[in-house]
């Protein structure tokens, strides 16, 4: 059971690079969208219709690197409490009959 323990914080570590990396560009193809005026005043060469796909594009990496997250997070923050509960109910009941 601890190997499920270190894969989840394996898989949670890569995807937190993943995600940063995504989400910074989600933030910055995201205020363009917000902020049209400004980024065609500073950035012209941009093109908003690719800005657009792009950040469309990027959001399903995003949703499905986000939810990995979710569940590999909630494992490792359960997985004490489970791990005590089942040490728990697998150790038998102190022998009481020596005093
Ligand atoms: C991180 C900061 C983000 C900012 C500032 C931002 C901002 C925006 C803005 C201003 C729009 C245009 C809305 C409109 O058309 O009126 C937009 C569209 C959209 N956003 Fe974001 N967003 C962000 C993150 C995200 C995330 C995390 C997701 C999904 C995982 C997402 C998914 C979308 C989608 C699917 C659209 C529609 C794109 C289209 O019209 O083709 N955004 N966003």
């Amino acid at each position: 059971m601890t190997n499920t323990y270190l894969i989840s914080k394996k898989i949670h570590r890569l995807l937190v690079l993943i995600i940063l990396t995504i989400g910074l560009l989600m933030a910055v193809t995201g205020l363009m969208l917000k902020y049209p005026s400004f980024a065609m005043e500073y950035l012209p060469f941009l093109n908003l219709g690719k800005i657009r796909y792009l950040h469309n594009s990027l959001s399903l990496y995003f949703s499905i690197v986000l939810v990995l997250m979710i569940m590999t997070g909630i494992w490792m923050y359960i997985y004490p409490s489970i791990k005590k509960f089942r040490s728990k109910s697998s150790t038998p009941p102190d022998d009481q009959t020596n005093g």
